[in-house]
């Protein structure tokens, strides 16, 4: 999804550039072999949270030699009955390989068709780009899944904190409405992504 590479590599200066989308290169002079490569997957993620997941990204912004080049990779770790809430990808497709563990793997598509498959280790899987879409160990061990995006930086739109954890928070009335319940009721969900009451 990302445009073409104009050079060999372009090994991102993190440092140099405010904006966060188009980084200037390192210097090819201070580029070394230790540049392309990365050791933010080779742990577990922290999964102690209320879904019981650890997602570590392994994009732009924590690998610099993926600049320019068009894709990134996670780690997805799941705790027994762990999630990865609904969310989407605005920049990328995503593709999904489990390594541990039995995933259930589900997306809803722009016609809220919704495709689902309960995976084992090496069972590959394939997120079109922006769809929503979730993972959830439904094994009784730790799960991982490591995913690959056709972006260096696929981006995420979190459904329960876009929508109730956003700061300033959306309205209550805006998604009392939405969701065709009570306030009290956004409140009670908003209290758990830390939004303010
Ligand atoms: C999994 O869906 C991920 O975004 O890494
Ligand atoms: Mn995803």
């Amino acid at each position: 999804a990302d445009p073409d590479p104009l050079l060999d590599f372009c090994v991102a200066d993190l440092n140099a550039s405010p904006s966060f989308a188009n980084f200037p290169c390192k210097p090819t002079t201070n580029v070394t072999f230790e540049d392309f490569f990365f050791d933010g997957l080779m742990k577990e993620g922290n999964t102690s949270n209320l879904f019981g997941v650890g997602v570590s990204q392994g994009n732009v912004l924590t690998f610099p030699a993926l600049n320019m080049l068009g894709l990134s990779m996670n780690r997805v770790d799941l705790a027994p009955n762990g999630l990865n809430p609904p969310h989407s990808h605005p920049r990328a497709t995503e593709s999904g390989v489990v390594i541990n563990g039995k995933i259930l793997v589900g997306f809803v598509t722009t016609g809220n068709v919704f495709y689902s498959k309960v995976l084992n280790p090496g069972q590959m899987f394939v997120i079109p780009r922006g769809l929503v879409h979730f993972q959830k160990n439904v094994g009784e061990k730790k799960a991982v899944i490591i995913t690959a995006f056709n972006s260096q930086n696929p981006g995420a739109v979190i459904l329960p904190t876009t929508l109730f954890g956003a700061q300033p928070s959306i309205p209550d009335h805006v998604l009392a409405q939405t969701f065709q319940i009570d306030s009290s009721v956004v409140h009670g969900i908003e209290s758990k992504f830390g939004s303010p009451i």
